[in-house]
């Protein structure tokens, strides 16, 4: 899963805030108002309608740090107030330089492949993922499957994390490190693998139900599935991605769920993860717009309790706060002139549990 996002990142991930007074920012300030996505709103909708219904801009997690405390405020802010698209055709650098990409043909068919061995992976698992066996020992089957699909896992190596897999039991957000963990019966499980192949990423997971599992887990982790198709059905030319994360916030919230905020979905093709941010809350017709050839994963994180995470001291497994339970699925998507192709379905029909 996701992205991490900089905390001070606005839902749709423009590290703008509003141009306020008294520029410089103050820092207890800027918190305050950052904190409420009532101030977000009402920042997009200022910038949205200043330019005109241009869309603003995304900048990566990760990337250069906010330039915003500066007298020109306000110009920072505008500058950064547009959404950059760029077509990428097949001899044009892969640089992560913060333009949402537009992928052609042959990208959306080394997807479909990327992504079929990446669901074809976690198909495999399925009579694997029972109590007694260990996360390292699933980790060795998906590195193994995918090196003999001619593949490598791409989260080998990626920012100095050694694992082919993150595995996230109950309430591990994400990002939790295969070893010598060994599986219960009533666990719930998220898997979620990256197979390189071609050049290409295919980024998806799935929740597996560990034994016998109460009905209040299964029921996060149909709703969370749920809350992935909604967003999905969303992801078509001329909606927003603020589309696709308020039909997630609003499916979840309505079950009493917290929709988790410090991980986000993301671009992918040639780069694993790329411009735009996919957040999973938001408000209807803000943040960019869809267009065809755009790739992107959605990849909801939902809490039976508060969104609130933290990270454990190992520097990458992402807890919920008070403990609660967590799920997520996440598919690599491809936006067509019509509507979207999901590259990451599963060939053996195990989408979803019971598998
Ligand atoms: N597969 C994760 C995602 O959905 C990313 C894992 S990066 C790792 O974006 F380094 F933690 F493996
Ligand atoms: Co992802
Ligand atoms: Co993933």
């Amino acid at each position: 899963m996701g992205l991490h996002r900089d905390r001070r990142a606005t839902p749709h991930g423009a590290k703008i805030g509003p141009p306020l007074r008294g520029c410089p920012w103050k820092a207890a300030e800027r918190r305050r108002l950052l904190a409420r996505s009532f101030h977000y709103a009402a920042a997009q909708h200022s910038l949205s309608a200043a330019f005109h219904g241009q869309s603003r801009s995304l900048l990566l997690a990760g990337a250069d740090p906010l330039p915003i405390a500066s007298q020109n405020g306000a110009v920072t802010a505008i500058c950064r107030a547009m959404t950059e698209y760029m077509t990428v055709t097949s001899d044009a650098p892969m640089a992560r330089n913060g333009a949402i990409k537009l992928y052609g043909r042959d990208a959306f068919e080394g997807m479909h492949k990327a992504g079929r061995l990446a669901a074809e992976t976690l198909d495999m698992l399925v009579p694997h993922v029972v109590p007694g066996v260990t996360t390292g020992e699933l980790d060795d089957l998906i590195r193994n499957f995918m090196v003999a699909g001619g593949a490598v896992p791409a989260t080998l190596g990626y920012r100095g994390y050694t694992h082919s897999s993150c595995i996230s039991i109950n309430h591990v957000v994400c990002h939790g490190i295969p070893g010598e963990r060994t599986l219960k019966d009533g666990d719930i499980v998220n898997i979620d693998v990256t197979p390189l192949l071609d050049g290409w990423h295919g980024d998806t997971s799935r929740m597996f139900l560990v034994g016998d599992v109460p009905i209040k887990a299964r029921r996060l982790v149909d709703v969370t599935y749920e809350c992935l198709m909604l967003g999905i059905e969303q992801a078509r030319p001329g909606n927003t991605m603020g589309d696709v994360a308020h039909a997630i916030q609003r499916h979840a919230e309505a079950h009493r769920y917290g929709v988790v905020r410090d991980f986000c979905g993301h671009g992918v093709g040639r780069l694993f993860h790329d411009a735009p941010e996919v957040v999973h809350v938001g408000r209807p017709g803000t943040g960019p717009e869809l267009k065809p050839g755009m790739i992107f994963t959605i990849e909801p994180m939902i809490n039976i309790g508060k969104p609130d995470v933290k990270l454990l001291d190992d520097g990458w497994t992402a807890v919920t706060r008070d403990r609660s339970l967590s799920a997520q699925f996440e598919h690599s998507i491809g936006i067509t002139e019509d509507g979207c192709e999901i590259f990451t379905g599963s060939p053996g029909g195990f989408d979803k549990p019971p598998y």
